[in-house]
């Protein structure tokens, strides 16, 4: 089963905005079913409930972009994972590089976000990549290494079979460029290697690892099929339900 996860970031800014998006959704989704796809959308939360209620009729999933580390308590603003979890979520995106720059999320809170994820069942989808300067100065492996390995820190390992890891990089995000299929392959296979020696992790308990950063029907089967990843997280594309659809479809027929 390949995952298509939509980010819709702050986007669909008012209740029109959103029904007219469940429309485009209706109208794409229409007589096809996908056996090999599952669609998860993670929507600004306030839409959340709206979007659970779709979900069994369209057939997909939805998520939080977001959590706070802890359950609930004095937090102004924040929203916790039993909130996302009892509000019908199913997934959450973790450490995406929007958060990790502008809210300043280390390794080690995006640590406690995973670990508070996992404890109320929502399936947390972290983010990994490297910079522009990171890829430039050669430092790719160490700066994903580095986040793989201390955003996993004391995960149980049966647990950390449960998370879906994407590989993000930040240079890709929204920008139209996209790493060659063997660099993402390669990325893959060094997460795998590090789950394994790191973690112990055999192949058979291995987290799904899916690819992010300018995501799009056309490029979706070099970028996903052919480097071996197990579905993708999708930003702008998501915002046109019509393309965002055909995604899956390339994934379904692929
Ligand atoms: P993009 O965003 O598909 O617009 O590049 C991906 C993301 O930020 O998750």
């Amino acid at each position: 089963m390949k995952l298509v996860i939509g980010n819709l970031k702050m986007n669909l800014i008012s209740r029109t905005e959103r029904d007219n998006y469940f429309s485009g959704l209706e109208n794409s989704l229409a007589s096809k079913t996908f056996k090999e796809v599952q669609f998860v959308i993670c929507p600004p939360v306030i839409h959340l409930e709206a979007f659970v209620k779709k979900t069994t009729t369209l057939n997909f999933l939805a998520g939080a972009q977001n959590i706070h580390q802890e359950a609930s308590g004095r937090f102004t603003g924040e929203i916790s994972a039993p909130m996302v979890k009892n509000f019908g979520g199913e997934y959450v995106i973790i450490g995406h590089s929007e958060r990790r720059m502008n809210f300043n999320e280390s390794d080690e809170l995006i640590n406690k976000k995973i670990k508070i994820a996992l404890k109320n069942n929502l399936i947390p989808v972290v983010c990994i990549g490297e910079t522009e300067t990171e890829r430039a100065s050669g430092e790719l492996r160490n700066a994903i290494l580095t986040q793989l390995v201390e955003g996993l820190k004391d995960v149980p390992r049966a647990k950390i079979s449960q998370i879906v890891i994407v590989y993000e990089p930040v240079w890709a995000i929204g920008s139209g460029r996209v790493p060659t299929n063997d660099e993402i392959m390669e990325v893959r296979i060094l997460m795998q290697k590090t789950l394994h020696d790191e973690f112990k992790l055999s192949l058979e308990k291995m987290p799904q690892i899916i690819y992010g950063g300018s995501v799009n029907f056309k490029n979706v089967k070099e970028i996903c099929v052919e480097s071996g990843m197990n579905g993708v997280l999708v930003g702008g594309e998501s915002l046109h339900p019509k393309d965002f659809i055909k995604i899956g479809e390339v994934l379904e027929n692929n």
